[in-house]
């Protein structure tokens, strides 16, 4: 039997310690507050390492890894591991994402409560010795709308709970199924502008992302109405601080509650200053029963890991695509690639994926999975998932989650084989189907060893995947094409390579590669063009 040495960096439930020096072959070591500079030095030594957010996992840390074969994090969020460093390393990172739901949902509606009737502050009141009723004059939940953003685990949660008060719950969620929120009751927006109008209560249930990252600023609080209570017991920097501070300062939001902060520990933090805002040191899954719960559910992973059992919640490398014959790691690029054009072209919620393997590369069935894991899709169909969920979910969807990811979003996954298409051999068709249309990808390898994108739903191309490109949809008729370029021109944005393709039916679409990035005001005025019909910046 081999056997496993686990470090623990963080205070965790001596349940998981148990189950971990249960096992037989597992020796437990606990460092917890170990400095960045000692654990650099002795990660190597342990073939798992086990934290909680106090922890810090940089690229710097993984460089040498040594044994290092699993990080454990006993929590959801993953922002203070580098995944991608972790993962060119085949190093597994696990969570333990649904141990503390229900310590956070509770904390979230206490914060609310708290931030509605101003208790801390009439309790600390009372305390120093006064009698002051008439200042701790609060607002009623019941009959007010609350607006979540996020309707994930917690966010659903929160949303069952607060629907108790008698609140009319609304959300905004672009990656979940509007059947799952018609099962909680909850009316869901396809636009966060409009949720925002609407909403006497705001709650933030998102994970920290480039698309969630100061979701909130003056801009949107500006559009919201007076009075209104802001809660984030999700991540730091998803709302503005600055800007939360000075609508709570000039009185447009009532109060605010926040267990969550762009630093933490806080440093000289403006928004702790307001008698108005009410704060814990990010405290969302300190509960005994949440403690425990992930501290059982990160050990039994871990011990599984090692010990070639199966394991749930890896959040990366699911097989090593190393491991795919060379052309086949190329179709495995591209039809990742395919999702993520997927995910930015379409509109509306996806509901199906569907993936079709044309040619004899693809007869072979490529699943080689160690353990019996409910999935058993091909790398393409993975490749392309990860591709299209990771537009939204970014930080966390990996090879390994992104069957999970879908399913837990009812989002169905078909992959089929062919022997031909059309006039192709080897091609992957890549169908994305929302609540609003389908498109349909198609990808292939050429023998310079390069995959491109041959089709787009009816039109003929022949792009490159990569980089920034400038797509966009046009009546077929002279100089529209001219006035692009020379707009892009103007602000100095190199045009690197340009496809164009047309229609019987009058319209062209085109893919124009860009060395430089487009702002919005540049886009505005491509969309202002006469003549075009849509236009998008893609990053692939
Ligand atoms: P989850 O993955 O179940 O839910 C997150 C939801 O956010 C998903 O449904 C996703 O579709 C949605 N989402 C992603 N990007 C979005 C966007 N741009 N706009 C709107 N919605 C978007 O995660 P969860 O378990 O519910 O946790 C939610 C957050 O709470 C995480 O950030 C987690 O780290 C944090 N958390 C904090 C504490 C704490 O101690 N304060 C405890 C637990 C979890
Ligand atoms: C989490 O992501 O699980 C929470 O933020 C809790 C924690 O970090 O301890």
């Amino acid at each position: 039997m081999d056997k496993f040495k686990v470090l623990v960096t963080d205070n965790i439930s001596k349940e998981g310690i148990d189950i971990l020096s249960r096992e037989g072959n597992i020796d437990v070591e606990i460092k917890a507050g170990i400095k960045s500079e000692e654990l650099e030095k002795i990660i190597g030594e342990y073939d798992a390492i086990i934290t909680r957010s106090g922890t810090n996992i940089p690229a710097s840390l993984v460089e040498n890894p040594g044994k290092l074969k699993i990080i454990g994090r006993a929590g959801v969020g993953v922002d203070n591991i580098d995944i991608e460093a972790a993962s060119k390393k085949g190093i597994i990172v696990m969570n333990a994402p649904t141990g503390n739901t229900l310590a956070a949902t509770e904390l979230t509606i206490g914060i609310m409560l708290a931030a509605a009737r101003k208790i801390p502050l009439a309790n600390d009141s009372l305390k120093t010795g006064k009698w002051n009723r008439k200042k701790f004059m609060g607002i009623e939940l019941y009959n007010k709308t609350l607006g979540i953003v996020g309707l994930g685990r917690i966010g659903s949660n929160v949303a069952i709970r607060a629907k108790s008060f008698g609140m009319k719950i609304i959300a905004y969620d672009p990656y979940i199924k509007k059947s799952k929120a018609d099962s909680l009751g909850v009316i869901l927006f396809d636009n966060l502008k409009d949720l925002l109008k609407e909403v006497d209560v705001i709650s933030f249930h998102t994970p920290l992302t480039a698309a969630t990252r100061n979701m909130i600023t003056a801009k949107e609080i500006e559009l919201m109405k007076d009075n209104i209570i802001f809660v984030n017991c999700a991540r730091g920097g998803i709302v503005n601080e600055n800007d939360l501070y000075n609508a709570l300062k000039s009185g447009k939001v009532f109060a605010a509650g926040v267990d969550v902060f762009e630093k933490e520990p806080p440093e000289s933090n403006k928004l702790l200053e307001l008698e108005n805002v009410f704060a814990t040191p990010h405290i969302g899954a300190n509960t005994m029963e949440g403690q425990e719960a992930v501290s059982v559910i990160i050990a039994e992973q871990v011990a599984n890991a090692l010990n070639s059992r199966p394991y749930l919640n890896a959040i990366n490398i699911p097989f090593m695509k190393s491991q795919l014959p060379d052309n086949l790691q190329l179709y495995f690029d591209l039809t990742e690639k395919m999702g993520k054009l997927a995910a930015q072209l379409a509109k509306g919620r996806p509901e199906m994926i569907q993936i079709v393997m044309v040619g004899k590369n693809f007869e072979e069935d490529l699943c080689e999975r160690k353990f019996d894991v409910p999935f058993s899709f091909q790398p393409f169909t993975i490749a392309g998932l990860k591709g299209i969920l990771s537009v939204s979910i970014q930080e966390s969807v990996t090879y390994i989650n992104a069957p999970y990811v879908a399913k837990d979003r009812n989002i169905v996954v078909e992959e089929t084989k062919t022997a031909q298409f059309d006039k192709f051999n080897d091609l992957i068709i890549f169908t994305l189907r929302t609540d609003q249309g389908e498109m349909n990808i198609a990808g292939t390898v050429f023998s310079d060893k390069l995959g491109r994108i041959v089709l787009l739903d009816r039109f003929h191309l022949d792009v490159i995947p990569k980089g920034t490109f400038l797509h966009f949809k046009i009546f077929d008729r002279p100089g529209i094409i001219g006035k692009v370029g020379t707009i892009l021109g103007d602000h100095n944005i190199n045009i690197a390579g340009f496809g164009v393709s047309r229609q019987k039916s009058g319209e062209e679409l085109a893919f124009v590669s860009v060395d430089d990035p487009i702002r919005s005001h540049v886009l505005d005025e491509i969309l202002k063009i006469d003549g075009m019909i849509e236009a998008k910046v893609i990053d692939l």
